[in-house]
């Protein structure tokens, strides 16, 4: 093969996303293994949290905080992440930060770094999370950090940082996030930031800044916060524009000396919150309506005349007018709160006090919840009605004050010593476990009281398959929120590390969503189940494994990708090059690339009426190809986009399969920052919709098996002849496919993972050590124990499937598991209770041998477990035995013989060399004490029900 070599660096050099390399040589750039040197020597750990820095490789010997990946041009791994968020660090930045060339998230936070910005830092173009809050940093911000152009998100609140806004900030094209607020900076603000198309927050308060307001900003499209408080634009107004920002939810502009006219912020339709106060405002309060959305509104302390406009009395959402301190007259509006829903605890807040008001007719009819401060106006005048009451008294405005909801009952039976904490919010009495402890806060949160908002906080946060329990919360200066989160798992197991770390991740990473009335927010600690090793050094430990795999997953990738290259070379001489993206050139056999304009077409340009079902991917949309072809088209969503890596390794794998009881890859897209694959069209959709309780037309047991033999027998495939063995790890209900015909077919390879591969004497290991991945309800519990991955934990999965099947019960459901349940059912003698009542006439005994084998495939351990080929055979028996119950019984003829038993098994299961071979072998007895089945086929006695 001396002929390959050129060719294969050719390749490479073509491909240019992979590195041969990569499995052989793991080792850290040294460049960058010098500059995390310097930047250690230049930081001071009294804590010695970074003790691991010492020695070792910072990618593969687990340093405290870093993250890496392979690139794309070298054999290097390559420091990905810095995540040094509350470790007790001083000392300063060094300037060899720089010399990350591949960073993309440099998370310094709460620490007590001083000295300054390097200007290093603006050499890497790669960075997108810059967050060097709650620091002592100081010196001025270095006009380099404008070359950062795919910046999304800079933190640097909470320092000393003086001097002004470099104008090269307005260079930062996808910054989302500008948060300076709570610095020294000074000067004019730059009105080129107004060039900033992607800023939805800039929080510039609490600095030094002067001159006028940019009336410019009014062009940025987006903004949805705009907050200068405590700045001093001394003698300036607030400019016209600012009344077209149409996308605005909140305006803060306290103390910052502006003089003027208050605009006219009408015309904003979503706005939620107005802080104006303690300005020299005057002229009157604009009299057109708010937006329905308004929270708040601070005008107090101002000059403003006039009176009262009745137009605030119509404002739904209202929970604080603070108009105190001006110079208003006249009546205040007959009925001010009508129009405010009032329901549940919502407070009103309507604070009058110290203007010249001189009437205020609803004294007597003033709701419980709403408080009126009018101290210091002409109806308090001594002998008015008003006088009588206490709303003339001088009042402070309540605050809001956080709950605290720890109960003591069933503190006694957990061991808290060992930082174990009794779940409140837990359904099952007395689970005792560690919670990750979140420390949170929301930055600039849209209303004025949170119990309003606190179930929607709560709603808003992608951790339902967990308990999440507000443990406090505390108004701070700002204002802003700050709150302590508790997160429990749902049941009284322990988290495990991949758990934690992908709870950890969805916060420090930013990729939870939250409603814009809450705006931004920050993460200020993190507190996790283990305790002798800090947040970050596992975190990291968990990352290298990732690495580990992912390097041998991308050599494998690799070799397909060069044969493919190699004998499309060797064929025709040319190598495809129909990609518009930088993503590598790759066509793979049988599957079509699609450019992102031909999905827009085929799917109406993804509107939500082709919509036909969302994951944690993304969504996933009908669509009509040019040919007429219906297909699914599986979008991911932006921010869940895989690297290109795991995309073509789904898509290699895809490809590569073949099997009427697996949904075929048609084509992909990957362009555009969009990553699609496309589907056969499944006419019948997911297996769930058919077992939920709203479906149309129950199924009958013999559908149901014969569900059930196919997404075995597509397992079966998986495990046995895909080459290299594929686990699927996320079989659940929901990725099982019916088509026209009601065949299974199963779908959603993206959890894939390629099982280990025999070495050169021809044994495998029996199972990988891999990231916990999958959905609650069906995951293995001891792969979710131990992380060790075995085929048999697909096995249990289908049990699950097998179990909802037969009971027709979610694999969850109010806190309750299927497998308890059916297990403590049949134990007691009342199988037959958790039989789905709406499944018409079946023999008993199949469906009793059916239930008994998925109980088996649902046991706990995985040595008791059938191997997948066992049931298959099982299910083969079963099979047989309800044909000859069911020729009398059964009447719907689409299901009784489009399926036959022996293409189940038509694909041998001796090709592997690992699978069946190596597994001890499992009778099928039950030692539950339930009849013994027999692999003979009995036949079954039919009763109608
Ligand atoms: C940063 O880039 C500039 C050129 O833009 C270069 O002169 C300088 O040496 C670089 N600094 C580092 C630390 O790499
Ligand atoms: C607001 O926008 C409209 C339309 O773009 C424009 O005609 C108007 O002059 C703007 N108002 C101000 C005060 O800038
Ligand atoms: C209240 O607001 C509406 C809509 O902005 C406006 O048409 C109306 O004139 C206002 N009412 C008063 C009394 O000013
Ligand atoms: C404003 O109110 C509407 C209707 O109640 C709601 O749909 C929308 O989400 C609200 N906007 C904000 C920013 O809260
Ligand atoms: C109202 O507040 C009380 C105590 O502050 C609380 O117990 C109750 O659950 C709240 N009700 C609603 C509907 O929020």
């Amino acid at each position: 093969m001396a002929g390959v070599n050129p060719m294969l660096a050719g390749v490479l050099a073509i491909s240019c996303c992979y590195s041969l390399y990569l499995a052989v040589a793991q080792t850290t750039d040294p460049t960058e293994v010098n500059a995390l040197r310097a930047i250690r020597n230049s930081l001071v750990d009294p804590m010695g949290n970074l003790h691991t820095w010492n020695s070792g490789d910072p990618c593969t010997s687990y340093w405290v905080g870093i993250v890496c990946n392979s690139s794309a041009n070298d054999h290097y791994l390559h420091v990905q992440e810095l995540f040094l968020l509350n470790l007790n660090l001083s000392g300063y930045l060094a300037h060899e930060l720089g010399l990350l060339s591949h960073l993309k998230i440099l998370d310094v936070m709460w620490n007590n770094i001083s000295g300054s910005i390097p200007k290093e830092i603006g050499n890497i173009t790669s960075l997108e999370l810059l967050l060097l809050s709650g620091n002592q940093l100081s010196g001025s911000l270095p006009a380099e950090l404008g070359y950062l152009s795919n910046l999304k998100r800079m933190q640097i609140d909470q320092n000393h940082i003086s001097a002004s806004i470099p104008e090269s900030f307005a260079s930062l094209n996808r910054v989302v996030h500008l948060h300076m607020n709570n610095n020294s900076l000074s000067g004019q603000i730059p009105q080129e930031l107004s060039r900033l198309k992607c800023l939805l927050h800039l929080l510039l308060d609490n600095n030094n800044l002067s001159g006028f307001l940019p009336s410019e900003l009014s062009k940025l499209p987006i903004l949805q916060i705009l907050q200068l408080d405590n700045n001093n634009f001394s003698g300036n107004t607030i400019p016209d524009s600012y009344v077209n920002m149409t996308e605005l939810r909140k305006l803060r502009l306290r103390n910052c000396s502006l003089q003027g006219r208050m605009p006219d912020l009408s015309m904003i339709p979503q706005l939620t919150y107005i802080d104006l106060s303690w300005n020299q405002l005057e002229g009157s309060i604009p009299a057109n309506k708010l937006s329905d959305n308004m929270t708040t509104i601070d005008l107090s302390n101002n000059f403003l005349g006039g009176s009262i406009p009745s137009n605030l009395t119509s404002l739904p959402s209202l929970q604080r007018l603070s108009l105190e301190n001006n110079i208003l007259s006249g009546p205040v509006p007959a009925f001010i709160w009508r129009n405010t829903s009032l329901s549940g605890n919502k407070t009103l807040i309507l604070n009058f006090q110290n203007n010249s008001l001189t009437e205020f007719s609803d004294v007597l009819n003033l709701p419980a919840n709403v408080t009126v401060l009018l101290f210091g106006n002409k109806i308090c005048a001594n002998g008015s009605q008003a006088s009588k009451f206490k709303l003339c008294q001088p009042q402070i405005i309540p605050l809001e004050f956080g709950n605290s909801t720890n109960s003591d009952e069933y503190r006694d039976s957990c061991p808290t010593n060992l930082g174990n904490e009794y779940n409140q919010s837990s359904p099952i009495l007395g689970s005792c476990v560690f919670p990750v402890g979140v420390g949170f806060r929301l930055k600039s949160p849209g209303f004025s009281y949170f119990h309003t908002y606190e179930d929607d906080f709560k709603l808003s946060l992608p951790f339902r398959a967990y308990q999440l329990h507000i443990d406090s919360y505390a108004w701070e200066e700002g204002p802003r929120l700050r709150m302590s989160l508790k997160i429990y798992p749902n049941n009284s197991k322990p988290f495990n590390d991949m758990e934690i770390q992908g709870i950890e991740e969805k916060f420090r990473m930013w990729q939870i969503t939250l409603p814009s009335i809450f705006g931004p927010y920050e993460l200020l600690s993190l507190r996790s189940p283990v305790q002798d090793s800090p947040t970050a050094n596992r975190v990291t430990k968990l990352a290298a494994a990732g690495i580990v795999l992912g390097a041998v997953t991308g050599a494998i990738v690799m070799s397909v990708v060069i044969t493919v290259f190699i004998m499309r070379k060797l064929s025709r001489n040319q190598v495809s090059k129909r990609h518009s993206g930088q993503t590598s050139p790759i066509k793979i056999d049988g599957v079509k690339w699609f450019s992102f304009e031909e999905m827009a077409l085929a799917t109406n340009n993804f509107s939500s009426s082709n919509q036909i079902g969302e994951g944690g991917y993304g969504q996933v949309y009908k669509g009509i190809l040019v040919d007429g072809t219906h297909a699914a088209i599986k979008r991911a969503r932006q921010g869940s986009l895989q690297g290109s890596k795991e995309f073509l390794t789904e898509i290699m794998l895809l490809s590569r399969l073949h099997h009427r009881n697996l949904v075929t890859l048609i084509g992909y897209c990957d362009e555009e920052c969009e990553q699609m694959l496309i589907y056969e069209f499944m006419p019948n959709g997911t297996l769930r919709d058919h077992l939920s309780a709203g479906s149309k037309a129950a199924m009958n047991f013999s559908r149901r098996l014969q569900i059930a033999a196919g997404s075995a027998r597509g397992i079966l495939y998986l495990h046995t002849e895909a080459n290299p063995p594929i686990f699927h790890r996320d079989i659940k209900t929901s990725n099982i496919l019916l088509d026209s015909k009601f065949a299974a077919k199963v779908a959603d390879f993206g959890l894939s993972k390629l099982a280990p591969i025999p070495d050169a004497e021809g044994t495998a290991p029996d199972d990988v050590l891999t990231a916990v991945k999958g959905t609650p309800g069906y995951l293995d519990p001891e792969y979710f124990r131990t992380n060790i991955l075995s085929d048999t934990s697909d096995v249990y999965s289908l049990g699950v499937v097998f179990l909802e099947l037969v009971t027709g019960m979610l694999p969850i459901s109010n806190g309750k598991n299927i497998v308890r349940e059916v297990n403590h059912a049949c134990q007691s003698g009342k199988m037959f209770s958790m039989i789905d009542s709406r499944m018409d006439s079946y023999s008993m005994e199949c469906v009793k041998k059916f239930m008994s084998l998925a109980r088996k495939c649902c046991r706990d351990e995985m040595k008791m477990r059938p191997s997948m080929s066992e049931v298959v055979r099982e299910l083969e028996v079963i099979w047989e035995m309800n044909s000859e119950s069911d020729t009398d019984t059964n009447t719907d003829t689409t299901t009784s013989h489009s399926f036959s038993l022996n293409s189940v098994l038509h694909d041998p299961v001796t090709t592997s060399s690992f699978h069946i071979t190596t597994k001890p072998y499992i009778r099928f007895d039950d030692n539950s004490g339930e009849t013994p089945t027999s692999l003979n086929p009995v036949r079954c006695l039919p009763i109608r029900r």
